[in-house]
């Protein structure tokens, strides 16, 4: 008879033996006589890509953006289907195009850098710094060129990157700064929130993030321009452009961007709860970092000074040496305890295949035929980002509604017998 101190990855019995729950997001009344309104109403989607109000959206896109302009604090939210729609908008609104470079991070969800592919612009990645696991300012100032356009700084895991100094670098540079934002609503950087600090910040609304539509992205500006531009890119600009002003030289493309009145009208309540479930994740993770004080060989999530966490996920550093078993036997073991825990993030994003020469995907070859220089997407370009993922990180998305503390001393019973067990 096995013990119960025997690994589960050995035979032994397993820790937690349930499935963790699905991604979701707190869904009730509210939502559901939303839902109801629109049917009742019976028009699902609001759009025309015709001059007048119905450009825009109908009525629930707009109180939703008008609910995310006041939280955000921002004169415009321009909504989308997907994060990604809305990243590629805020590229192609910025006037960024064929040949064009766009300097972004490796250590990110692939939909970063295929946003500046879909614009036929080139991705330059550049190194990662490893406190905040965004970009490395110095790697960034170290790539621009003549044909550099803009920064795409990724906020990741819901901790800012180092948005003043790329800032600062952006400005000296005449670059344009857009934030990928969309792991980290609510996350503040000296005394301002992330995704409103670029001339443009997105955020996502798909379902796993902190409040959903289902699908979903937001486009946060400050500037008018930015704003209409978004909205034609959002809604067929190419068949308006010249009906709504003779004079404007705008040559704007479109593409089909709209959310729907049923996405829009599950947003409306979700914006009140962004406050609530951000709460439940930094309790948990707060209780997380105290309880992973006992061991020594996991370092917890930094908090920057300037900064806060949303915790959009969980991420540690394994202290490689401390202990004598590896970060990957250890991941392996708490998997086997049913515990739900990654061996890094993604891979670097330039050691995909689409990134592969000579086999790029088609739209970046064209890309890179456009361009003064040929990008390098080489093993070693990024070694903090690579170091990172394939040696020191492991990430735990359980600090999110709905578990609860149980999830985090699980976790933690987890460590404390894998730990052992291993020894
Ligand atoms: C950093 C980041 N950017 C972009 C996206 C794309 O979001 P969406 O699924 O809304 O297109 C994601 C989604 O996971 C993400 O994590």
């Amino acid at each position: 008879m096995k013990s119960s101190s025997t690994l589960a990855i050995n035979g032994g019995k397993p820790i937690r033996e349930e499935p963790y729950p699905i991604h979701t997001t707190i869904l009730d009344d509210a939502e559901e006589k939303q839902l109801i309104d629109v049917i009742r109403d019976g028009h699902l989607s609001g759009f025309s890509a015709r001059p007048g109000e119905r450009f825009l959206g109908g009525t629930k896109v707009k109180e939703l953006e008008s609910l995310f302009q006041e939280k955000f604090k921002i004169k415009f939210a321009v909504s989308s289907n997907s994060a990604t729609s809305s990243i590629h908008s805020a590229i192609s609104a910025l006037g960024i195009g064929a040949g064009d470079e766009v300097i972004t991070s490796p250590f990110t969800m692939s939909a970063t850098g295929s946003s500046v592919v879909m614009q036929n612009a080139v991705p330059v990645f550049a190194d990662i710094e490893d406190r905040t696991f965004g970009l490395d300012p110095k790697s960034v100032e170290s790539l621009i060129t003549s044909r550099t356009k803009a920064i795409l700084t990724v906020n990741i895991l819901g901790h800012p990157s180092r948005l003043s100094d790329l800032k600062e670098i952006a400005r000296k540079n005449n670059l344009f700064l857009i934030e990928d934002n969309a792991q980290s609503p609510l996350a503040i950087h000296n005394g301002q929130m992330t995704g409103t600090i670029g001339d443009i910040g997105i955020l996502s609304l798909n379902y796993h993030k902190c409040i959903q539509t289902g699908e979903g992205g937001i486009a946060l500006t400050a500037c008018d321009g930015l704003a209409e531009n978004l909205r034609l890119v959002r809604n067929h600009g190419e068949v308006i452009v010249g009906k709504i002003d003779k004079d404007q030289n705008k040559n704007q493309l479109g593409w089909n961007y709209r959310l729907s009145e049923l996405q829009a009208a599950v947003g409306i309540p979700q914006v009140d709860k962004i406050e609530m479930l951000t709460e439940i994740r930094t309790n948990l993770a707060s209780l997380l970092t105290n309880e992973l004080s006992n061991f020594d060989f996991l370092s917890p999530p930094i908090v920057e000074e300037d900064s806060t966490h949303v915790y959009y996920l969980y991420g540690m550093k394994f202290l490689q040496g401390s202990v004598p078993f590896s970060r990957d036997d250890f991941v392996k073991a708490m998997n086997a305890e049913g515990i739900a825990l990654n061996s890094g993030y993604v891979q670097p994003m330039y050691l995909e295949p689409m990134y592969q020469y000579p086999d790029l995907t088609p739209q970046l070859k064209t890309a890179i035929q456009n361009a003064s220089n040929i990008p390098n997407y080489s093993k070693g370009i990024c070694p903090t980002a690579e170091r990172i993922h394939s040696d020191e990180i492991c990430i735990t998305d359980i600090c999110k509604y709905p578990n609860n503390e149980d999830e985090v001393y699980q976790f933690i019973e987890a460590v404390d017998k894998v730990s052992k067990g291993l020894s």
